[in-house]
């Protein structure tokens, strides 16, 4: 009989329990496990889990386990008793909905900081994670959700990256490929687009239809020819946000769940396939990725040089609020970004060294509760 492969989910919020029930419904040979740091919510998510797939037919072997991300030599003990063949971050000190949750004027005006300056928080946890990961010894393939785009190429400096990145590019492929096909009156599976977009072009498109003041890159193909040129695809992206718009919000991380997937699934059952994915080796940003044999080769649109493709990314990077990622992982951010910050939170980082960077994020935790507490009537 062949071994089980083995999935470790780290981080039982809301994608890690969504990407844990889903790895957990399969016929595969798989045993999936979900780690978080409370006892109660990772055993009552494992048994839901476990329970929901029963109900519908399938087999699962799925287990719970606990650790602080913190305590980087508990973490890499779980790593090496469970022996995963993938590992799947989903941790993050501060998501990035939860400044949605603030009183409305309150949200509006720290949403216009852009993601950037929040990075700390997403860098932080896949750090922890990432020694931990060293530490423990382990082969296993290394995927993250926390921003993946800023947070693997600042990581590639100290050899932490994780291997590849999920969502942020992948997450509005769908609707693009969706609205070509319906163009075309042809099926979604004879569509292929390859889109080239940073995390603040992704953000902008299913919200404004367009990639705003940065760059993006568009190809589109239909049985195998690039049909790109044949299609106004400015008006494509510009019914995303009209007759293509989709649950967004927590609820719409339906769609993250299934872009992780996407990823996770070839890597699990040693499949090849063609995805979108950020930060993928330590890149910055976001672009189509062959997955073979569980490497990566970027599958850019046609015609589309590495160069130009990163270009694209890196003007997506400084509408995001960080205006360089230096070889040394040292953040230069956007002072326009940063002034935001400044003006609605009194947090003020011009640039941030990697050794600096967990107490930019105990900074910016402290900062944020103070502003949550000022700003609630
Ligand atoms: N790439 C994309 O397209 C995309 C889309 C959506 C979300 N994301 C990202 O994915 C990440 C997770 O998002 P989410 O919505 O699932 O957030 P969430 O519900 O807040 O979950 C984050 C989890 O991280 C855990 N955590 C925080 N610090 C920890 C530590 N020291 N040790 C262990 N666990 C710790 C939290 O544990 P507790 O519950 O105990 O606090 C929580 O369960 C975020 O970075 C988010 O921005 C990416």
């Amino acid at each position: 009989m062949n071994q089980p492969r083995k999935i470790m989910v780290l981080g039982a919020g809301d994608l890690g329990r969504r990407v844990f029930h889903e790895l957990a419904h399969s016929t595969g040979e798989r045993h999936v496990q979900l780690v978080g740091r409370d006892e109660e919510v990772a055993l009552r998510a494992t048994n839901l889990t476990r329970f929901c797939a029963v109900q519908r037919g399938y087999a699962p072997t799925v287990s719970h386990a606990l650790t602080d991300l913190t305590d980087v030599a508990r973490t890499a003990e779980r790593i090496a008793a469970f022996a995963p063949d993938v590992i799947f971050l989903a941790a993050s000190y501060q998501s990035w909905w939860v400044i949605s949750t603030l009183e409305a004027s309150a949200f509006q005006r720290v949403y216009a900081a852009n993601y950037g300056p929040w990075l700390p928080m997403h860098l932080v946890p896949v750090m922890k994670a990432m020694e931990a990961v060293k530490l423990s010894g382990t082969e296993a393939v290394v995927v993250n959700a926390a921003y993946p785009d800023a947070v693997h190429p600042a990581l590639t400096a100290i050899g932490l990256s994780p291997h590849i990145g999920i969502g942020n590019v992948a997450n509005n492929v769908p609707g693009i490929t969706a609205a070509a096909a319906d163009e075309l009156g042809r099926s979604t599976a004879d569509v292929e687009v390859r889109l080239v977009a940073h995390h603040y072009v992704s953000h902008r498109l299913s919200r404004h239809g367009n990639s705003g003041p940065a760059a993006m890159g568009l190809g589109i193909r239909v049985d195998g020819r690039d049909v790109t040129a044949e299609l106004d695809t400015a008006a494509l992206l510009r019914r995303l946000p009209a007759q293509y718009r989709r649950t967004g919000g927590l609820a719409g991380q339906t769609m993250t769940a299934a872009s992780a997937l996407s990823v996770l699934e070839p890597l699990a059952d040693g499949r090849d396939a063609v995805v979108h994915a950020p930060g993928t080796d330590g890149a910055l940003g976001g672009f189509p990725v062959a997955i073979e044999s569980g490497k990566f080769r970027p599958l850019l649109p046609d015609g589309m040089t590495d160069e130009e493709a990163h270009a694209i990314n890196v003007s997506g990077q400084a509408q995001d609020g960080i205006r360089e990622i230096r070889a040394d992982g040292t953040v230069v951010f956007e002072p326009a970004s940063m002034a935001v910050m400044t003006e609605e939170l009194g947090y003020d980082c011009a640039e941030m060294k990697l050794s600096e960077a967990e107490g930019r994020a105990r900074e910016i935790s402290e900062r944020f509760a103070a502003y949550r507490a000022r700003t609630t009537g």
